[in-house]
């Protein structure tokens, strides 16, 4: 059986995975995290936690909130910066089989190049992914994921710096996914992810208050799975580079939708946080759903849903 993919068959090193299952930014820490409870190095990829050029606390308490078939998070990209990143994290990442992916993420265009720059090179790391559901604080805090002129910006600037392979991870909170798909690609992705969370919010009726500390949040989990399967439909159809399916998947057939909608491979997030073995459990649903279909090939199943 095989299920080996190529993510970035344009890149020069190109990004090849030994399974579609990746593990989704910001729900698998730096993957060390997660080493005692199970093997990740069966995975096909591990991608961390969304980092920035300078360390960051992230946004006020409460961050996270479960909802009816998902969670609201804030957490605001709480992490350790680029430096501490390449001096702590990459040297233990260099002796892993598995490639692990660094997802980045900028409030200025400026920032993103600086990032790509910095690991560009860095042993240990096999690819950038760059989170574009970031408040572009030069253009009055809209998403650069927003529009297709800010996105190709923000794509263009990190491929003009850095010879990785780059996932561009676009947000669902636009009205014109299919048009910022394109624009990244012809901007010199090699590969797009979708989708990041969906805006969201809760109150408390009694203290008549948000319940997120940042008022609102991202929604993910089971309740965003057809949202982000109809948008990895639509980008599968407006792209000629692979796309990578996340948003609600917690088993094996979840993640044969998103292949069948197109998706050249899947990440899982929000499930992690239910059953930490989740990225693995939906490695073996995989498996398990080819020998019983007879599928020889992951390749046979990608866009099978398609018109
Ligand atoms: C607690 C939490 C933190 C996240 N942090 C990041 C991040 O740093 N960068 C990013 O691109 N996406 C981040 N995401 C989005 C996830 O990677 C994923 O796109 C989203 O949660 C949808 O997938 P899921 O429904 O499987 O969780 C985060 C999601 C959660 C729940």
């Amino acid at each position: 059986m095989n299920l080996s993919i190529q993510l970035a068959p344009k890149n020069r090193t190109g990004l090849h995975l030994a399974n579609p299952v990746m593990t989704a930014s910001g729900t698998f820490g730096y993957g060390t995290e997660y080493s005692h409870l199970f093997d990740i190095q069966r995975l096909g990829a591990i991608v961390c936690k969304g980092t920035t050029f300078k360390p960051r606390d992230g946004n006020p308490q409460p961050r996270l909130m479960e909802t009816p078939s998902g969670m609201l998070n804030s957490i605001g990209l709480q992490n350790i910066g680029v430096k501490a990143l390449i001096k702590e994290k990459a040297p233990v990442w260099a002796e892993w089989r598995v490639p692990v992916i660094v997802n980045i993420a900028g409030e200025t265009v400026d920032e993103y190049a600086a990032l790509a720059k910095k690991l560009d090179g860095v042993p240990g790391i096999s690819g950038l992914e760059v989170n574009i559901s970031c408040p572009n604080i030069s253009a009055g805090g809209a998403e650069f994921g927003v529009h297709p002129e800010s996105a190709a910006h923000v794509t263009a600037s990190v491929r003009a710096n850095t010879s990785l392979p780059v996932l561009v991870k676009l947000t669902p909170n636009t009205g014109e996914i299919a048009r910022v798909a394109t624009a990244v690609a012809k901007a010199g992705a090699d590969a797009i992810s979708l989708i990041n969370t969906v805006r969201g919010m809760a109150i408390d009726v009694f203290t008549r208050q948000a319940m997120l500390g940042n008022r609102t949040g991202g929604l993910s989990g089971p309740a965003i799975k057809p949202i982000a399967l109809a948008m990895v439909y639509e980008v599968v159809e407006a792209v000629e580079i692979p796309v990578i399916g996340c948003g609600g998947i917690a088993s094996g057939t979840d993640a044969i939708e998103f292949i069948m909608a197109g998706a050249s491979a899947v990440q899982v997030g929000t499930a992690s946080f239910i059953n930490p073995r989740a990225p693995l459990d939906v490695l073996e649903g995989i498996e398990q759903f080819m020998a019983r279909e007879g599928i020889e090939d992951i390749s046979e199943l990608v866009g099978a849903a398609q018109r």
